[in-house]
C-alpha cells in the first residue's frame, strides 16, 4: 500500500512511499481508506515527540474515513462496501488500515468521507473529558480553553447539547466558529484576562468545569476560576509542565477534582465502549446534522506538508482534512 511515511524531524521529513499492506486479525476488517484528519498529536509524533503506544502502526493518523475491502470474522454485521470511520493508535496516513470492528461508526448517507474522518478522535476526546471523566450536567458552565481547536468545536457542541452554559478561549479571529455553535462568551485570551473575565461573568463564582490544554500556563489561574466542587481535566501541555509558584489552598478548599487523561494509550475495550457510548448517546445528531465536525480545510495527502505548516502555525479553526488517493 502507499502511505505518508517519515523520520523523526522538520515537516520535510513525510514523503509518500510504499509499505506492507496490514494483515487483518481476528474481529478486524481492512478498510481502503478516502480521507484522514490531522491532530496536534501528528505533529508531535513526526518530531519525535510522542512515540506511538506499543503495537500500534509507526505511520501517523489517529482517525480515518473510507470503505471496508474485506472482513476476517464470518458472522460480522459489517459487509464489503460499508463506508466507516474510526478511531485508529496510528496508521490514518496510508492507503489501507486495519481496525477492531467494534471500532467502527457507520457514515451516514448524507455526510461525506472528509466530514467523517473529522469526528472519531475529537469527539471521542471530548466525550470522555466532558461527560465521563468531568461528569458535566445540564444548567453547569464550561470553561473550554483553545475553544478554536478541533477538540475545542467538538467540546463546545457536546456541552450545549446537554445544556450547559459555555465560555470558550481562543484568539479574536476565531471567535466566529465558536459563537456559531453556541458558545456564550468568547475571551480572547491574548488581549484578556481570562481569570477576570470569567470571574466577571460568573458573579465571582466561577465554572463547575474546565476543559485545559495549556497545563503549567494557566493552572494557578484555572483553579482561580473553579467554583465549589469544581473539576477539571487536563489533556494537554501545550503550556509548559513546570508551575514555578502554586497556592493549592484553593484546591482542598473548593473540594477540586483535577484530572488527566489521554485516549490514544487506552486499552481496546475502553475504546469500544468509549465509541459505543458516544454513538448511542450523539450519533443521530450527526445524522440529522444538528452537531458536525467543523472543517477549517482539505488537502490533497500529497500536500501534507502544507497541512502541518498550518497546523503548527495555528492558524486553523476546527479540522484540518487530508484527501487519500
Ligand atoms: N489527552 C488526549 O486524549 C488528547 C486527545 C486529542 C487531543 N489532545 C490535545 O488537545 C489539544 C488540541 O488538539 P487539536 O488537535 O484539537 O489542536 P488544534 O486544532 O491544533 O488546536 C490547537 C489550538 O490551541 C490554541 N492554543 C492556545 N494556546 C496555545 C499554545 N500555547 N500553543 C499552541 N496552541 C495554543 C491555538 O488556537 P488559538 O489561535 O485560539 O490560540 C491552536 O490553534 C492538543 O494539545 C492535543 O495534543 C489531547
Amino acid at each position: 500500500m502507499k502511505a505518508i511515511l517519515h523520520t523523526p524531524g522538520p515537516t520535510s521529513v513525510m514523503k509518500i512511499g510504499e509499505t506492507p499492506t496490514p494483515t487483518i486479525k481476528d474481529n478486524e476488517v481492512l478498510v481502503k481508506i478516502k480521507a484522514t484528519a490531522i491532530n496536534r498529536a501528528d505533529t508531535l509524533q513526526r518530531q519525535g515527540k510522542y512515540p506511538p503506544p506499543p503495537g500500534a502502526s509507526e505511520i501517523l493518523g489517529l482517525e480515518m474515513s473510507g470503505v471496508i475491502e474485506s472482513i476476517k470474522s464470518k458472522s460480522s454485521k459489517w459487509k464489503v462496501g460499508d463506508r466507516v470511520c474510526a478511531l485508529l493508535a496510528g496508521g490514518g496516513y496510508a492507503t489501507h488500515v486495519n481496525v477492531h470492528e467494534e471500532l467502527l461508526l457507520s457514515i451516514p448517507d448524507n455526510m461525506s468521507f472528509a466530514e467523517a474522518t473529522a469526528i472519531p478522535e475529537v469527539f471521542l476526546t471530548a466525550y470522555q473529558a466532558l461527560i465521563y471523566l468531568a461528569d458535566l450536567k445540564k444548567g453547569e458552565t464550561i470553561l473550554i480553553h483553545a475553544g478554536a481547536s478541533g477538540v475545542g468545536t467538538a467540546a463546545i457542541q457536546i456541552a450545549k447539547s446537554i445544556g450547559a452554559n459555555v465560555i470558550v478561549t481562543a484568539s479574536g479571529g476565531k471567535h466566529d466558529v465558536c459563537k456559531n455553535l453556541g458558545a456564550n462568551l468568547c475571551i480572547d485570551y491574548k488581549t484578556e484576562n481570562f481569570e477576570e473575565t470569567v470571574l466577571e461573568y460568573t458573579n465571582k463564582k466561577g465554572v463547575n468545569v474546565i476543559l485545559d490544554f495549556l497545563a503549567a500556563q494557566y493552572f494557578q489561574k484555572n483553579i482561580n476560576c473553579l467554583d465549589f466542587d469544581g473539576r477539571m481535566v487536563m489533556l494537554a501541555t501545550m503550556g509548559g509542565i513546570k508551575v514555578e509558584q502554586l497556592n493549592m489552598g484553593k484546591i482542598v478548599w473548593k473540594r477540586l477534582k483535577i484530572m488527566g487523561s489521554t485516549l490514544r494509550a487506552r486499552p481496546i475495550d475502553y475504546k469500544i465502549k468509549l465509541t459505543r457510548d458516544f454513538k448511542n448517546q450523539f450519533w443521530t445528531q450527526f445524522e440529522n446534522k444538528t452537531m458536525k465536525p467543523i472543517i477549517d480545510s482539505e488537502y490533497d495527502w500529497k500536500d501534507v506538508i502544507k497541512a502541518h505548516e498550518r497546523m503548527e502555525a495555528n492558524l486553523n479553526a476546527g479540522k484540518i482534512v487530508l484527501k487519500v488517493s
